[in-house]
């Protein structure tokens, strides 16, 4: 089985880069990502490579190349799929906000309405690939949903895989181009082998692993869960480390050199954001009680409420520190971004960390390189100010073009994503643009001390008891 026509529901994140890989790699396949949301797809077609949607180191050069030749961005859903032998489903998996499970479990609605839409439009033999993070056992309610359209029309027949994407923000044409692995989760071994011989174009044999459907599942949740659990765990040690003297970042290079440990994903920090690390451990606990085991689940949240609980930590602190009050007080917030190098906000540190300033009645300069105003605006649920209300005691943010007209007048700077611009700042200038006496609170440990120090300002970093 030879697949020529792939057609990808959903041109986000995660459907957009990964499906432009695949093109770039595979001329003689036609890729085609459909999305019922016109204005992304249209941003997909600008023939201004800088206006992609989506941010990505070197997502615009690989578009250039495939887009026009065997990539098509569209927003004719049915037709795609009619004519396509591979459909991956791509599409938003957020956590519910009602019902049963709010708060926790995964809204699969839209994963629903792809399977139907799979089910009613597909013609002859189709694949259908999950590429969207599902709960474990989704494919079975993929699979009903095809079975029933199957016994309808006999002409045709469907097979579902779990094909779950490893991808992080910001690196994600890197870790498509060379990923650690390929996770291949399914039934029907030629349909395995079918996809596999798509990934083989480009990714050695020995890193294209083959399990059972929901093994593939739940890997996913697990990696997450995994990755997101050393950050609390390294974020809880920072704390510690403040409180006596010792500096986060030496426990971490002692304990990242014991093999069995390892020295990746040990950054302490203002706690992990993103779109995908709290959304999937949340799951992840709504599974385990689901499945009787409380026990399990109260461990995985655990990783969740000290995420939440750092978040809150840095923002008192920052009162605290600031004499106790920061009511009208200037603060310059360098970075809103939930990383670096991408303009995704989706549960950045900074939402919370700004929102509990704004409460403590902030006046919030905030800079980042990439992230729009009217993001933040929609994140910090409240409107720019045109001019900062002081006197009135409530907090309140507006955007600032440069790190200069950020830090002017204020009497502190908060670094909360590593953008690679703060990390050689000349902060002797910008230290003699502030009120003093003058802080920085450095969440991601970017500037250097000894320069910081040098420039008059007071200095606190994560995780160093030295301060
Ligand atoms: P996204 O919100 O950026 O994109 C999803 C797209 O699907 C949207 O453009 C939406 O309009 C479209 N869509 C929804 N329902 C549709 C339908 N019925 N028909 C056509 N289009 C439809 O989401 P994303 O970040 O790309 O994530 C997609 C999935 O991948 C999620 O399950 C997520 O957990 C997972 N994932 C995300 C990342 C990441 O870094 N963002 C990494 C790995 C896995
Ligand atoms: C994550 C997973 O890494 C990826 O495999 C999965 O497919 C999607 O979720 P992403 O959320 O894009 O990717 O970024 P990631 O690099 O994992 O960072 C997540 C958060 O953790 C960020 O807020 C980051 O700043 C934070 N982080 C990461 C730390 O605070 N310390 C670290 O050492 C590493």
């Amino acid at each position: 089985m030879t697949i020529q026509r792939i057609c990808c529901i959903g041109a986000g994140y995660v459907g957009g880069p990964t499906m432009a890989v695949i093109a770039d790699r595979c001329p003689e396949i036609e890729v085609t990502v459909v999305d019922i949301n016109q204005a992304r797809i249209d941003a997909w077609n600008d023939a201004d490579l800088s206006r992609l949607p989506v941010y990505e180191p070197g997502l615009d050069a690989v578009v250039g190349r495939a887009r026009g030749r065997n990539l098509t961005f569209s927003t004719a859903v049915e037709a795609t799929v009619a004519s396509a032998d591979m459909v991956f489903i791509s599409v938003n998996t957020p956590t519910k906000t009602k019902g049963l499970g709010a708060g926790q479990a995964s809204d699969l609605r839209w994963v629903e309405a792809c399977a139907r839409t799979v089910a009613k439009a597909a013609t002859g033999h189709t694949i259908v690939v999950e590429k969207s993070t599902l709960p474990v056992r989704t494919a079975a309610a993929i699979k009903t949903i095809l079975e029933a359209a199957q016994e309808d029309d006999q002409q045709r027949c469907f097979s579902v895989l779990s094909n779950p994407e490893f991808l992080a923000e910001g690196t994600a044409i890197r870790d498509l181009e060379a990923p650690d692995r390929v996770l291949i989760g399914g039934e029907d071994a030629a349909s395995i082998e079918a996809l596999a011989a798509v990934y083989s174009h480009w990714v050695d044999e020995a890193k294209i692993l083959r399990t059972n459907l929901w093994s593939s599942e739940l890997s996913k949740l697990t990696a997450n869960a995994f990755l997101a659990q050393r950050i609390s765990s390294i974020n809880s040690v920072a704390a510690l480390c403040e409180a006596t003297g010792a500096d986060v970042r030496e426990v971490a290079r002692a304990i990242g050199t014991d093999s069995r440990i390892g020295p990746k994903f040990l950054n302490a920090g203002p706690g992990f954001g993103g779109s995908c690390f709290q959304k999937d451990i949340l799951n992840l606990v709504y599974l385990c009680r689901h499945f009787g085991l409380p026990e399990v689940a109260d461990y995985w949240e655990s990783v969740v409420a000290l995420n939440t609980w750092q978040q809150h930590r840095i923002a008192q602190l920052v009162v605290q520190k600031l004499f106790g009050t920061v009511t009208g007080k200037r603060l310059a917030i360098f970075g809103f971004a939930f990383k670096a190098d991408t303009n995704d906000t989706r549960e950045a540190p900074a939402i919370r960390i700004c929102g509990d300033l704004l409460e403590e009645g902030a006046q919030l300069a905030i800079h980042d390189p990439k992230v729009e105003p009217a993001q933040m605006a929609r994140d910090l649920k409240q409107e720019a100010a045109a001019a900062a209300d002081v006197l009135s005691g409530t907090g309140s943010w507006a955007l600032a073009e440069s790190v200069e007209e950020a830090v002017s007048g204020a009497d502190a700077v908060l670094i909360l994503t590593e953008w690679n611009v703060y990390r050689n700042l000349n902060w002797a200038e910008l230290a003699g643009r502030m009120r003093k006496p003058a802080w920085l609170f450095d969440a991601r440990a970017v500037a250097d001390p000894a320069v910081v120090r040098a420039a008059g300002l007071t200095l606190w970093r994560v995780g160093d008891g030295e301060d």
